[in-house]
């Protein structure tokens, strides 16, 4: 397993809709962060997808290190 590539030590702040579908970039290299836009390809690593529950803002990890993946839980103050 290869490690991801830190995109921002800090979340990205992106409105969602509520019960849409989101592909969040686990690997670090998307050029449309925090989405996925197919570089992974290069690496072992897939987008997560995650489903809005609520329409409003959400932070997604750029770091690519957070625990509770997509969304940022602070661990980007600690690497
Ligand atoms: Fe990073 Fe797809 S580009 S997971
Ligand atoms: Fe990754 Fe905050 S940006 S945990």
């Amino acid at each position: 397993m290869s490690h991801p590539t830190i995109a921002q030590k800090a979340p990205y702040k992106m409105t969602v809709e509520a019960g849409k579908t989101y592909s969040w970039c686990s690997c670090g290299l998307s050029k449309k962060q925090p989405l996925c836009d197919g570089s992974h390809k290069t690496t072992d690593m897939t987008p997560q997808r995650w489903t809005a529950t609520k329409t409003g803002d959400a932070y997604f990890c750029g770091c690519k290190h957070s625990v509770n993946r997509p969304l940022c839980d602070g661990t980007h103050g600690k690497i």
